[in-house]
């Protein structure tokens, strides 16, 4: 098997490839061989020692998400077998201990951290869905309660998180719009199907808040999901919602800074996060599976493949990650 170690906090340098041995599945266990592992920005500060979520302590293995196919099923298992296609439940990960990440071709696991995948699901997106899906979902969806007529504030539009969060919106009926930091990407995301945003809007431009604000028709915005959550961004975004709007933040992009809460009082809003671990566990765990593996399947949500590196490249896919000139989801395939 072949594993990324994150060696030392640092730049890509740090992420070395290792072989080790085949592991072999516990009586309750099956092993994966991945076809699929989904990138996320996580990654990036885990292995730089700026994620502060959590960072773990080097040697470690990065990577939050995973899918593929069972090549390996322990004695006790009776609903897995072998050749099945399926994808990592989000606690899987967590369920190897702390720094046991999906970055490597084969994953042992509990069987009930598999999710049988449909045939119409692609290997490539087996372990890209989760992340950009249900972080949207569970937000805007299971925690938000979005309703129909809503306007959502959808920042990073280029990322898979706010590109699936466009989609979400969409089909529950809400005004979805993106915001981007790059003017460059700006006709990329008009001109790309699956970014559903019905408006986009470039933060360089001046006076970028006055437009979103017209758009909602001078009423603010209902709810804004940003992973950005810097001080200035935060401020203006405060200042766009809605009377009783929401905003979540659910990343740290931005750098932190004074944040004026005038505004949510005025209003009556809220600030809140959102971390998909809230998911797990909570009761809708399975129904967000099946509700995204649904969507995926009949075509209503389109992830974006902004491009796949061999998992023996993962340095320089770090380095296309870090260049932030993609536009949906980057994901590593390990050799077969
Ligand atoms: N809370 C949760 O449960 C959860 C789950 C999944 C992901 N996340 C978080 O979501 C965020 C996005 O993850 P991802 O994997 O989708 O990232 P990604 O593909 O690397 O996308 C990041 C995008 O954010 C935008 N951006 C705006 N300001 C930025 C800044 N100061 N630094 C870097 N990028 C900036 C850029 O898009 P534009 O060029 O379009 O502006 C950039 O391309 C991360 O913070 C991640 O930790 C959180």
């Amino acid at each position: 098997m072949e594993t990324v170690i994150v060696r030392g906090f640092g730049g890509v340098e740090q992420l070395v490839l290792e072989h080790q041995a085949d592991p072999q599945p516990g009586p309750e266990e099956v092993v994966v061989r991945l076809t699929s592992i989904g990138m996320n920005h996580a990654e990036l500060m885990a292995r730089r020692g700026e994620y502060r979520l959590a960072s773990g302590t080097p040697p470690f293995t990065p990577g939050l998400e995973g899918g593929g196919v069972v090549v390996a099923v322990g004695d006790a298992v009776r609903d897995r077998a072998l050749g099945q296609r399926v994808s990592l439940s989000l606690g899987a990960p967590a369920s190897r201990g702390i720094g046991a990440g999906t970055y490597r071709s084969h994953f042992v696991v509990h069987w009930q951290h598999t999710i049988i995948a449909p045939s119409a699901i692609p290997d490539q997106l087996l372990g890209a869905l989760w992340l950009p899906y249900l972080t949207a979902w569970g937000c805007l969806v299971a925690k938000q309660n979005l309703q129909p007529g809503q306007t959502v504030l959808i920042p990073a539009a280029s990322s898979s998180v706010a590109i699936a969060a466009a989609q979400v919106v969409k089909h529950y009926g809400g005004l979805a719009i993106g915001t981007t930091t790059r003017p460059e990407k700006m006709a990329r995301l008009e001109a790309m199907p699956e970014a559903k945003f019905d408006h986009l809007i470039c933060t360089q431009t001046p006076n970028w808040p006055r437009r979103a604000k017209a758009i909602a028709q001078g009423r603010g915005c209902d709810v804004i999901f940003d992973p950005v959550a810097a001080g200035d961004f935060l401020n203006q975004e405060i200042r766009l919602l809605a009377p009783h709007g929401a905003l979540w933040v659910y990343g740290l992009l931005g750098k932190p800074g004074v944040v004026d809460v005038t505004p949510l009082i005025r209003k009556m809003a809220s600030l809140r996060g959102w971390l998909l671990g809230e998911l797990v566990n909570s009761g809708l765990e399975q129904t967000a599976y099946t509700h995204v593996l649904e969507r995926v399947a009949d075509g209503t949500y389109q992830l974006p493949i902004a491009g796949t590196f061999p998992l023996r490249e993962v340095q320089a896919a770090h380095r296309a990650m870090e260049r932030g000139e993609h536009i949906g989801k980057l994901i590593l395939i390990p050799d077969a």
